[in-house]
């Protein structure tokens, strides 16, 4: 152990995930098991320019597991993009003599962490949380299981009035320029087609699809669409361009938006936010940053920040050619 590392600071900022309290908890957990002092800061980097944190001990994360949002609360702050915002937050984590910070979140939080330790010299560490699951270095991050979880169910409901009244739905997911969610959640419920950005298939591949379909005997479609799907339409225009070309069907969107962010989180991301959280804090007291915690093959792995900020993963094609067989 490290004898350097005696006090920890602590954010969540980006877009919220469910399973981050689990995060909080299990990082200010395991620094009481090892004796070190932890400090939440509020709203991201927002907090630390501000000097807003609190103490964490052990019971100060009582009953947390369970709660979606952040009890630190989160940001995109625009103030930490300016030189003098980032001297503002250094000077703070210096003054509360912080060894090093542990930053869950996506890859702009990792950006403005490796920014700090750059430009200032603060030890950060990254433990990825987002639902977009975009990170490279880890195949979950924390609250992706439970936005897809969210997702199915939803699409579940849409896919009873859908059938009911013979209609087509697009259902638009989150995932920015990913199509992670989109790609799964869409397996899980089933749908007829899958936009994602990874994979432009164009607008008369669609159409063929969807007539096919109708040919084929269903009454009844729903196509899952990334919000970072690149056919050239957003999903309204996409809906009406399917009208105009395709008049016998009745379609209608649904944008499922920020629900998609909130709830309790899953089993599986609370075991992984807590897997990885403590091996946060173990990596540090072993000397360790600059790097991210991942989760590869069920193991809880150190990956270099840089290197989980410069590749991007890959989604699985095997995937689309499942959606294909199975929406026949
Ligand atoms: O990164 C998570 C995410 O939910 C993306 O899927 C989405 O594009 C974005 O955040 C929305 O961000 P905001 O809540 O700031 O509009």
């Amino acid at each position: 152990m490290s004898p350097r590392i005696k006090r920890i600071g602590l954010m969540t900022s980006g877009g919220d995930s469910p399973g981050m309290n689990a995060a909080i908890r299990a990082v200010t957990r395991a620094c009481a098991y090892y004796h070190v002092e932890c400090f939440g800061f509020k709203r991201g980097f927002q907090g630390m320019i501000e000097n807003d944190y609190m103490e964490l001990n052990a019971r100060s994360v009582r009953n947390i597991i369970q709660l979606g949002g952040t009890i630190l609360q989160s940001a995109r702050s625009k103030e930490f993009l300016t030189e003098e915002g980032r001297v503002k937050a250094a000077a703070n984590i210096k003054k509360l003599g912080i060894d090093a910070m542990i930053l869950i979140g996506g890859d702009g939080t990792f950006k403005g962490g490796q920014v700090l330790f750059k430009e200032h010299g603060i030890p950060v560490l990254g433990v990825p949380g987002t639902i977009d699951n975009d990170i490279f270095g880890t195949q979950y991050t924390i609250g992706y299981d439970t936005a897809l979880n969210t997702v199915v169910e939803a699409i579940d409901k849409i896919r009873d009035t859908a059938s009911s009244h013979n209609r087509l739905f697009f259902v638009e997911v989150m995932g920015r320029d990913a199509g992670f969610i989109a790609l799964n959640s869409g397996i899980g419920a089933g749908a007829e087609e899958i936009l994602i950005p990874e994979e432009n298939l164009g607008l008369d591949r669609l159409l063929n699809s969807l007539e096919r379909s109708r040919r084929s005997g269903k009454t009844s479609s729903i196509v899952v669409v990334s919000e970072g799907d690149k056919i050239g339409k957003n999903v309204f225009e996409l809906a009406d361009y399917v009208k105009e070309n395709l008049p016998y069907y009745d379609a209608k969107v649904t944008v499922l938006g920020h629900i998609q962010r909130g709830g309790s989180p899953t089993c599986f991301d609370r075991v992984l936010a807590s897997r990885m959280c403590v091996k946060a804090v173990e990596l540090l007291l072993d000397g360790q940053h600059n790097v991210m915690v991942g989760m590869m093959n069920n193991q809880i792995e150190a990956c270099d920040l840089d290197k989980a900020l410069k590749d991007k993963p890959t989604i699985n094609k095997e995937l689309l050619r499942i959606s294909d067989i199975l929406s026949t």
